[in-house]
């Protein structure tokens, strides 16, 4: 087993990397996203009528290569901003609005000179001043203020994102976020970037922005606010589930979508990053961390592996023994409520694909595809089978995997 193990390799195709320069998939990177490669292939030879769900949408990879293939996909999701992301991507645009959007933002970018001597306000992002200058950030802002008058407030009209989406994509880029690691660390030193040098790059990246959108698909996806744990009957029945959930690794996708976040206005204030990331399961953030302390389980679902698991990390020699004890027993606690809801909204033979990361709290390894099958098999999945399909990083421990199963209600 540990020889087969040393083959196994990291596959950067089977991720993020793989997205960036594929049109809509690239527009903003979320690093736990799981490529269109990956995707695809699960999608291979699946007749066209069938209804694909995923329910952790994330960026909406599994509904936008879902409905690249032709298929209807429906996606869930509990942050706002993801929904709203996933929803502007997986739209279909005429050429006629393209060209609006064109014209509105220019007649916004025209503006943003004399808007720079206003009053600015400052999101509430923690140590800004490692994000962008002064400068920049009041430029930014400016660029904003303009784009609000044309198109309003993207938290308010979810209709047109297209100009949003680029300024998302421009805030990251004047930034010093080295986003090549999850943890996101700052170069050194912010930069100072001139008016025009902002409104060239707004105006390049809204142009392959909606250069991506110009040929349309024939599938449809819908992202939709739900929350996994509890999806109520929408009238309709999944032939099909491709989803990659968070992993019980303490990674709060808060963390690299506040920036966005903050300037789009999905997020107002540090406190309730925090209660977004309560309601996900497997995060963290701020006082989504503190609430263990207090959480009771709604369910008994220690199954004797996961009883062991748990046990392990609380006589761990660490002071943080017991609250991470809870944190992994609560995830999979949360995934036991999805998969058991789960259950009234598939058709009878759905076949269902989890993509799932192991974890490892001091040393004691969370064997997430082994505690998930027995999950699943519990609530009556028939052929839950798990395939590793690579390798984390170079920790020769931490593998992703495929677990599989069958649904004949
Ligand atoms: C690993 S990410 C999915 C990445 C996605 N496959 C992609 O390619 O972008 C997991 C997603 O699950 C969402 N999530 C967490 N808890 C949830 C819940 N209770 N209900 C629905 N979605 C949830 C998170 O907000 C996050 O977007």
């Amino acid at each position: 087993m540990l020889d087969e193990l040393d083959t196994v390799a990291q596959r950067a195709d089977y991720t993020f990397k793989h997205n960036r320069n594929l049109g809509r998939h690239g527009w903003l990177r979320l690093t736990p996203a799981y490529s269109v490669k990956l995707v695809k292939n699960l999608l291979k030879g699946v007749p066209d009528d069938e209804l694909i769900l995923d329910p952790f949408s994330g960026t909406a990879t599994t509904g936008l290569t879902a409905a690249e293939h032709g298929n209807r996909a429906i996606t869930f999701d509990i942050n706002p901003f993801l929904i709203w992301l996933g929803n502007v991507k997986c739209r279909n645009y005429t050429e006629a609005y393209l060209k609006v959007v064109q014209q509105t933002a220019d007649k916004a970018l025209s503006k943003v000179e004399g808007s720079l001597k206003r009053e600015h306000w400052q999101p509430e992002i923690f140590n800004i001043e490692l994000w962008w200058s002064p400068h920049t950030w009041k430029v930014l802002w400016a660029l904003r203020d303009c784009l609000v008058k044309e198109f309003g407030e993207p938290a308010e009209n979810q209709e047109d994102g297209l100009a949003w989406v680029a300024f998302c994509r421009l805030i990251i880029e004047t930034s010093s976020a080295a986003f090549n690691h999850v943890s996101m660390s700052f170069s050194e030193g912010v930069t100072h970037h001139e008016v025009e040098h902002v409104v060239e790059l707004y105006k390049a990246i809204l142009c392959y922005i909606l250069q991506s959108c110009a040929s349309p698909f024939t599938g449809h996806a819908k992202v939709m606010e739900v929350d996994a744990r509890n999806i109520p009957d929408m009238g309709m029945r999944f032939d099909r589930v491709i989803t990659s959930p968070p992993y019980p690794n303490r990674i709060s996708y808060i963390r690299e979508l506040r920036p966005y976040m903050y300037w789009t206005k999905f997020l107002q204030e540090a406190r309730s990053a925090g209660e977004l990331d309560w309601k996900a399961i497997g995060g963290t953030w701020g006082i989504a961390t503190s609430r263990l302390n207090d959480w009771k389980p709604d369910v008994e679902l220690l199954s004797p592996a996961l009883f062991e698991t748990v046990q392990s990390i609380a006589q761990a020699e660490s002071k943080n023994g017991e609250l991470l004890a809870t944190y992994v027993f609560k995830y999979f606690h949360d995934m036991h409520l999805h998969f058991s809801t789960l259950r009234g909204v598939l058709a009878n033979g759905a076949e269902l694909h989890y993509i799932v990361g192991n974890s490892s709290f001091f040393g004691n390894m969370v064997d997430t595809a082994e505690l998930m099958s027995a999950s699943m098999r519990r609530l009556g999945y028939e052929n839950v089978k798990s395939e590793i399909i690579r390798k984390r990083n170079c920790n020769k421990a931490l593998y992703e995997y495929d677990v599989t199963a069958m649904w004949h209600g």
